[in-house]
Order: C-alpha cells, then sequence, then structure tokens
C-alpha cells in the first residue's frame, strides 16, 4: 500500500509522572492516527519514554534504587494511563532497549564517519532539570533562561558535533519547505534564530554513567538530545533501512510541545543531515497549557492527573474538552468550569441530545428497527443533509492534514447541529399522526439513522468509545474501529430492518457546584 503515515510523540521523561500536558500531546496523536487509518492510510504511531541522563541517574540516587527500576516503574504508569485514556499506538519505544542502543551507536557512527565529530573541551552553563546548555550570554541573571533555576558551570573533555556547518543548508531548508514547521509563529522564531549562526554542539558527558557510552569511548556517554531524538528512527527499526524504515520513514510529522521546538528544528534535522538521512516532513510545535491559569508545577500542588480527570468525566469528554478547547498550537488554560461547559453545551446538549432523541423516536415510531426505504428523498433539507456530509468529510480531512485538531471537530459540530435542525425541520412527531406519510416518515428517519451512522464515524478517532458506542446502538455490523470513511462516502450505507438500541444518555449534564 502506498498511502502511509507515521506520527511521533516526544518520547517522554521518566522522572516526572504523566500528567494532562503529556496526554494532550498524545491524546490529538492517537486522534490523528486513527482519522488516518479510518482514512485508509497504512499508519505507524509511536510514543515512548526518554530513560536516560543526569536527572533520571539523581533521581534514582535519591531513592536509593537503580535507575532502570525507577524507569520501569514510570513506564508502567505512562503505559496504564494510555490505555486508560484509549491511546493505541503502534510501538511504545524506550530508550534502554538494546535496539535503540543499536540504532544510537550507528546514526553516531555515521556522523562520526563524515567527519562531524570531534573531541573538544566543553565549557558552559548546564540547567539540569532542562538538560539544556546555554552560552553566559544566554543566561538571565545567570539563571536558565527556560525555567529560571541555577546553572552549574561545567568545564569537561566532550565530544562535538559540527552543528555549525549545517546552518546554511538548515536555513535553505526551512524556506524551501514552508510546511517543514508548523504552525508558522514557530518557523519563524526557528529562521530567526538559525540566522544568527549555529554553534557547534556538544553530544557527550563524561559526569554521569546512565546512558549509552560514545562508541569507542566509554569514558563517555552520548548527550541525552542525541540519544532521544535518535527514537523517531529506532521506533521503525533503523540500523536495518529495510522493512518498517523503508515504509515509514520520513515521518509525516513529529508532535511537539513549543518547549521543545529547538532540539526538533535545528539538532535533529541536523543530525540527520551529517548522517545522510532523509528529514522529517513535518515538526508541529503546540502550545502550553496552564491549570486554572497558573503554570502547572509540583510544589504549586496542581498538576492535572488526566487518569482521574478521566474516571471523574469521562475519557471522551476529557479527549474533546483538550482537543476542542483550544486552537492547536496555542496555549490553552484546564479549568474545571471550561471543561463542564464543553461537556453540558457540545456533548450534551449537541450531540447526547441528538442520538437520544432521534433513537427514542425510532423506538417510538418503528419499534426501534431502522425503516426499509427505496429513496432518500429530495426535499431541500434532504439534499442539503447528503451535500452537507461531503463537505463536512472534505474539511475535516483537511483540517487532520494540518494538524488543526480543533477545526476538525468544529466542522463535525457543525454538522451535528444541521442534523439536529434537520429534525426540527422535518418534525417525524407531526409526519407520525397522518398514515399517509409512512414512507416520508420512513425516509427522515433512515436519514437521521445514516446521519448518525456517519458522525458515529467521524467522531470515532477523537472520541473512540463514543463512535463505537454509536454503532453499536445503530446496530452497524461492523465495529467502529474497523469503519472506513470510504464506507460513509456514499449516502445510504446502513442497512433497513436492523434492530437499533435506545440506551442511556452518552453524556449526563454535569450541574455546576
Ligand atoms: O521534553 N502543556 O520530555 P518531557 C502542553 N524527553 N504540553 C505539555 C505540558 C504542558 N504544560 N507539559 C508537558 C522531554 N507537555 C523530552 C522529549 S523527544 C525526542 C524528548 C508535553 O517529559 C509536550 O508535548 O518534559 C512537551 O513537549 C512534552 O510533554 C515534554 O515532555
Ligand atoms: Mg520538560
Amino acid at each position: 500500500m502506498d498511502k502511509t503515515f507515521y506520527i511521533t510523540t516526544p518520547i517522554y521523561y521518566v522522572n516526572d509522572v504523566p500528567h494532562i500536558g503529556h496526554a494532550y500531546t498524545t491524546i490529538v496523536c492517537d486522534s490523528l492516527a486513527r482519522f488516518k487509518r479510518a482514512d485508509g492510510y497504512d499508519v505507524f504511531f509511536l510514543t515512548g519514554t526518554d530513560e536516560h541522563g543526569q536527572k533520571v541517574e539523581k533521581s534514582a540516587e535519591e531513592r536509593g534504587e537503580k535507575p532502570i527500576d525507577l524507569a520501569n516503574r514510570v513506564v508502567n504508569r505512562f503505559k496504564e494511563l494510555w490505555e486508560k485514556l484509549d491511546v493505541e499506538y503502534d510501538r511504545f519505544i524506550r530508550t534502554t532497549e538494546e535496539a535503540h542502543k543499536k540504532s544510537v551507536e550507528a546514526i553516531f557512527n555515521r556522523v562520526n564517519d563524515n567527519g562531524d565529530i570531534y573531541l573538544g573541551a566543553y565549557e558552559d552553563w548546564y540547567c539540569t532539570p532542562c538538560e539544556a546548555f546555554w552560552t553566559e550570554t544566554q543566561l538571565i541573571e545567570g539563571t536558565c533562561p527556560d525555567c529560571g533555576r541555577a546553572t552549574q558551570k561545567l568545564s569537561e573533555p566532550s565530544y562535538f558535533f559540527r552543528m555549525s556547518k549545517y546552518g546554511e543548508h538548515l536555513l535553505k531548508h526551512i524556506e524551501e519547505n514552508p510546511d517543514f514547521i508548523q504552525p508558522v509563529s514557530r518557523r519563524n522564531e526557528v529562521i530567526s534564530f538559525v540566522r544568527e549562526g549555529l554553534r557547534d554542539l556538544s553530544i557527550s558527558r563524561t559526569t554521569f554513567n546512565w546512558g549509552i557510552p560514545v562508541p569507542g569511548d566509554d569514558t563517555h556517554v552520548i548527550y541525552v538530545w542525541f540519544d532521544a531524538l535518535t527514537n523517531y528512527i529506532t521506533g521503525v527499526g533503523f540500523p536495518d533501512e529495510e522493512g518498517l524504515f523503508k515504509k515509514f520513514w520520513p515521518a509525516d510529522v513529529h508532535v511537539v510541545g513549543k518547549d521543545i521546538l529547538r532540539f526538533h528544528t535545528v539538532y535533529w534535522p541536523t543530525f540527520l543531515m551529517s548522517a545522510g538521512i532523509p528529514l522529517p516532513k513535518r515538526v508541529f510545535a503546540h502550545g502550553w497549557w496552564t491549570v486554572e491559569g497558573k503554570k502547572m508545577s509540583k510544589s504549586l500542588g496542581n498538576v492535572v492527573d488526566p487518569g482521574a480527570m478521566a474516571e471523574e468525566y469521562g475519557i471522551d469528554q476529557i479527549r474533546y474538552f483538550v482537543m476542542r478547547e483550544v486552537p492547536f498550537g496555542l496555549d490553552g488554560d484546564f479549568s474545571r468550569e471550561a471543561l463542564v461547559h464543553r461537556i453540558n453545551s457540545d456533548l450534551a446538549n449537541d450531540l447526547g441530545n441528538l442520538v437520544s432523541r432521534v433513537l427514542s423516536m425510532v423506538k417510538k415510531y418503528r419499534d426501534g428497527v431502522v425503516p426499509k426505504v427505496s429513496g432518500f428523498g429530495d426535499n431541500p433539507e434532504d439534499v442539503e443533509l447528503r451535500e452537507a456530509l461531503k463537505v463536512t468529510l472534505a474539511e475535516t480531512r483537511k483540517c487532520v492534514d494540518d494538524q488543526a485538531v480543533h477545526k476538525a471537530l468544529v466542522t463535525i459540530w457543525t454538522f451535528v447541529r444541521l442534523v439536529n435542525k434537520y429534525v426540527d425541520t422535518t418534525g417525524p412527531w407531526a409526519l407520525a399522526k397522518d398514515e399517509d406519510k409512512a414512507d416520508e416518515l420512513d425516509k427522515v428517519l433512515y436519514n437521521m439513522l445514516e446521519a448518525l451512522r456517519a458522525i458515529g464515524l467521524l467522531v470515532y478517532p477523537f472520541m473512540p468509545g463514543t463512535g463505537a458506542e454509536i454503532w453499536s446502538r445503530l446496530g452497524v455490523e461492523k465495529p467502529a474501529a474497523e469503519g472506513r470513511f470510504g464506507d460513509i462516502e456514499e449516502w445510504g450505507g446502513l442497512r433497513g430492518g436492523v434492530e437499533t438500541t435506545r440506551g442511556e444518555p452518552l453524556f449526563p449534564r454535569i450541574e455546576a457546584k
């Protein structure tokens, strides 16, 4: 098959427990992956954990355990959370895997063979929490310009990558490929940064052990970002360049938070250029979540646990909220008030209510059985409904290709509201009073159910439980997970004579406290 789609999340550090920020990126990637799969693509969705580095070594030491034991524990928490949130990845990569070590060694050797690694002395300021190096001039009053915490001056032997050599080439690539860095504001940031000139990059450390040794010099371990970024090719089998790698690389999109934009749009592409490996097609950097207006932090005690939220409000409610609330790429604020508002308006009022009123009418007027019809009607509202579905599908596809998940949902909800309007306009309760209008009633009920079938599949990628439930209530034989957009492209795929199920409200209203 030639239609492939490869999408990645960042690999998360194991020295932190998963929170709503990690869940956000991962839920979006899961939704995009599911959407492309439903659109007939052969999809590979990679997520995982970044387990090496000084921070993990230190945290483990403080707890009196081995770094790998700490990692194993936190990895389980990530995996449990993804399962809880209906995230379905194709591979979960851990940087402590043997396969990854081989991959990092292979890319290191290639870069080295290309003459781009040399041994030097490293003198700079290091921020341990950010795993980032800064020059004297980048510091803000001696502290890390990203997190504001104290930095340490380091001087030690280190291997360097000749990143300076690739500045021009990188600029040219960014300029020739306008979609390479998205959104455009981020692209501009990177362009200004690269224009100032790239410095060579220290890519090894001698001050800790928890990492992959430099090939041929095990007094050094490879700098975490060189190690971590390589996960994206390990994930598809590198250094084996047949099989998955051949099929899926270059990745279609690396989705990351804006905090790690530079690593993905400057370091990673220049490593790849040096190694002679094609660059990913796109890096999309999304915005930052605050919680009730404040920066999320352990010390403030306001870290949002997405698993607990899903238990309290529902999985799809959380998935919908994070994707719909904030235009993808911008910063957002997580608040219970906003969450409850979305649940009550978009989910309970619009979608939940539509499903329940349609199925209730089918129950009441047709014993819950999908009417058999000979045509779908030519009244303006019938035609409008069918046309609207075509437009909805086309626009949603476009939004997904732009990673505009919020817009994809807005587009689908415009259709949901139109179907609600169709119910109001056609008025089945009036038709039901007139024996002569039995065919007309069959037709409008059928159209409503058929619209629901389309909605079930359209929402499935974003809200898998809801999509699956709608299909099951409609008596669709195929599980929604196997549904393809080809199945809803032609109006009338819903089988007549099949029994539907009314069921409980999909999204119970939440009373404001
Ligand atoms: O940076 N809002 O891992 P990490 C939105 N291991 N997104 C957030 C967020 C917030 N408040 N907090 C976290 C690392 N994220 C490296 C990555 S990749 C080769 C190596 C999300 O555990 C967002 O995707 O600090 C961000 O980029 C990522 O978690 C950082 O995760
Ligand atoms: Mg971080």
